[in-house]
């Protein structure tokens, strides 16, 4: 299917999605570290600027649109300030564009504070607009680690099929592929240590790329990023902020004695080895935190091929 791709980011949802045969034929964001990533491991053809600025007549139609809309935007403060403020609230623009295109599917990925912000109103305004525009819509919590992600991250993805495609047609949550669940008869979840123990140490990596370590010290303090990480389970969710001064936290290696490097948090977000961040280290923490897993996107990009299949 042909993919307009919004909040595009370092690409981890694109790619996927291509890997899976699918083709992004229009990408945007804002950062432009993020958006030097994604020319040199994706495709050129993205566009670096703050989306509220862009000429949405000039984008190419597409089957499907996808983003992962900023969570920012959603305080109830601002689900009530003016219509000027209304601009801050990007997922406004993932409506614009939906109602622009029409494009048969939709996919957006959000963290799952979103189910709760204002004791679910916010949840009931983003789904009452998407129904309004023309979509029927489903709302799915999901732990990475059930589909094959070294990793416990719970996210929510909303699923959207154009009304008049008919319910054969509907564009659904792909089935779980892992579980810690043995009654599911599924592989397990993949650990922390099956994923990385492929990587040498940093100091003896030669030329792998991104392979270097935040110096952010290491304290074990029982909250988010302070706590020794389990070789046996999962890792914890790769963050994209918190560090208190604007950084990032690595989430510490199982080993004890340092943060995960670039190169770690990627592969635990399942981009590949040979994908190359660019940017200064923060700005690559960031970019890999902020990604959907690729091989969730996979999965989300088979589901797509799936439907052209069947057509
Ligand atoms: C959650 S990330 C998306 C990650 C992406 N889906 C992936 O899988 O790698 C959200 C992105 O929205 C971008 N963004 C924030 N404000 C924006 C704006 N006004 N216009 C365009 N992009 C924006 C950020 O730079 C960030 O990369």
């Amino acid at each position: 299917m042909r993919v307009i791709s919004m909040f595009s980011g370092a690409g981890g949802l694109d790619l996927g999605l291509v890997q899976a045969g699918n083709e992004v034929v229009w990408a945007n964001d804002i950062d432009k570290d993020a958006v030097e990533t994604y020319r040199s491991n994706i495709s050129q053809d993205i566009l670096l600027g703050d989306i509220s600025t862009i000429d949405f007549d000039s984008i190419p139609d597409g089957d499907v649109v996808v983003g992962g809309f900023p969570c920012q935007g959603f305080s109830l403060a601002n689900m009530r300030r003016s219509v000027d403020d209304e601009r801050n609230l990007l997922y406004k623009y993932f409506l614009k564009m939906l109602v622009a295109k029409r494009p048969r599917y939709f996919i957006a990925e959000n963290v799952r504070g979103i189910l709760n912000i204002g004791g679910g109103t916010v949840l009931e305004q983003i789904l009452s607009d998407f129904q309004d525009a023309g979509y029927f819509v489903s709302v799915n919590k999901i732990n990475m680690a059930d589909y094959g992600v070294p990793q416990k991250r719970i996210r929510v993805v909303f699923l959207g099929t154009r009304k008049d495609l008919g319910s054969e047609s509907v564009l659904s949550i792909p089935a779980k592929t892992h579980s810690d669940d043995p009654k599911d008869k599924l592989p397990g979840w993949i650990s922390i240590q099956q994923a990385l123990e492929h990587f040498p140490e940093p100091s003896e990596s030669g030329d792998i790329p991104n392979h270097v370590a935040s110096s952010y010290k290491l304290s074990f303090r029982n909250f988010t990023g302070h706590r020794p990480t389990d070789p046996a389970k999962p890792s914890p969710t790769i963050l994209a902020r918190g560090n208190g001064k604007g950084g990032v936290v690595a989430i510490p290696h199982y080993n004890g004695k340092r943060r995960l490097t670039v190169r770690e948090s990627a592969c635990v977000q399942t981009f590949p080895d040979d994908f190359v961040f660019s940017g200064k280290l923060n700005s690559c923490y960031r970019q890999i935190g902020n990604a959907v897993p690729v091989a969730f996107g996979r999965l989300l990009g088979d589901e797509l091929i799936k439907i052209e299949d069947r057509k």
